[in-house]
């Protein structure tokens, strides 16, 4: 007959087992979490810039580690008189790829007039690969590459904007502080993926050691260069990412020149609707040199 210490050993050696395997499902799980390449057909269909009726080089840049990144760069032609001499390096959400950004792209590109470039991260869109964080670190890394080998990219001045998971790209790139980086737009990011989790899965806040994907934008944002300006746009009512992750992202920026707007009654994903958003945006970007007038 077993002993009733044997029966205790069995039944918590069987409880840790459970435990063990949910925990380490949970590990391997939280790419698909973090990053849903999958959603809305994602892995399928790229729209293009043409379908919006904007000229654009479509390119595939390979990193190092053999990954080829699908990439959409839209440029000014730099002879004509009014050339804005500035590009923008949108990073993308965790969610959708490219394409779904392009009412973006065009904004940029077509009212504002400034060049845009944009791709999809490893995992996403038509871009090979698997999304983690260091993957899509070496991505931004390729991408940087080519802007700073790029005789017209290199020579204007580049603005970094990011939403969500692309604010986090947008502060890591940022934090290597490349030259021509002058600026960055971020909106409803957040300080670390494990700080936001308890928010976003209140089950799992005793788990967030477990989270491999951290993207620690607390700590690279105090490496961006003072004068690098940045703008934050903040939804007062985010129901993904706390906004008080932005406000303290905001007081540990080192920039010299930056603001915070707070949108009332936004929310994560609705911020870029609000009617003031684009002209702040917009102010942001003709006050970088070379200022327009
Ligand atoms: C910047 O433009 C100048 C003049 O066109 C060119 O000589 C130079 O190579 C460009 N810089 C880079 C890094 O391509
Ligand atoms: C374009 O911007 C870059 C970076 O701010 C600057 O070095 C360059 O002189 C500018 N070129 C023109 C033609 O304004
Ligand atoms: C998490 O840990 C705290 C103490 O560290 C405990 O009070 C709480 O009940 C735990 N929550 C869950 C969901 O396990
Ligand atoms: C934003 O997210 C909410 C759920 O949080 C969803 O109902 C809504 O359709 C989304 N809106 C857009 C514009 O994606």
């Amino acid at each position: 007959m077993p002993t009733l210490s044997y029966t205790l050993k069995m039944f918590a050696a069987a409880l840790a087992s459970v435990s063990v395997v949910s925990l380490a499902a949970l590990y391997r799980f939280q790419l698909k979490l973090i990053y849903p390449n999958t959603l809305n057909d994602a892995r399928l269909k790229t729209d293009t810039p043409d379908e919006y009726d904007m000229p654009y080089e479509n390119m595939f840049l390979e990193t190092p580690d053999g990954e080829k990144i699908h990439t959409f760069l839209l440029l000014h032609d730099r002879t004509l008189p009014g050339y804005k001499n500035k590009t923008i390096i949108v990073l993308c959400p965790n969610a959708g790829n490219i394409g779904n950004s392009l009412p973006i792209v065009q904004l940029l590109y077509k009212e504002m007039g400034y060049n845009v470039l944009i791709f999809s991260y490893r995992g996403y869109g038509e871009s090979t690969g698997t999304s983690t964080e260091d993957g899509i670190k070496t991505d931004a890394d390729t991408v940087m590459k080519f802007v700073m080998e790029h005789d017209q990219l290199s020579n204007s001045s580049v603005v970094l904007y990011g939403r969500s998971l692309g604010g986090a790209v947008a502060i890591y790139i940022a934090s290597k502080n490349y030259v021509p980086v002058k600026a960055v737009v971020l909106e409803n990011t957040f300080l670390s993926i494990r700080k936001a989790i308890p928010h976003i899965f209140p089950f799992l806040r005793n788990f967030t050691f477990l989270c491999h994907q951290v993207w620690d934008s607390e700590h690279d944002i105090l490496k961006v260069s003072p004068e690098v300006e940045m703008i934050f746009l903040c939804a007062e009512k985010d129901e993904i990412v706390p906004p008080d992750h932005m406000a303290r992202l905001y007081e540990l920026s080192p920039a010299t020149v930056k603001s915070r707007t707070v949108f009332d009654g936004a929310h994560h994903n609705d911020t870029v609707v609000y009617p003031s958003y684009w002209n702040i945006v917009h102010d942001f970007i003709k006050s970088i040199p070379p200022v327009e007038h």
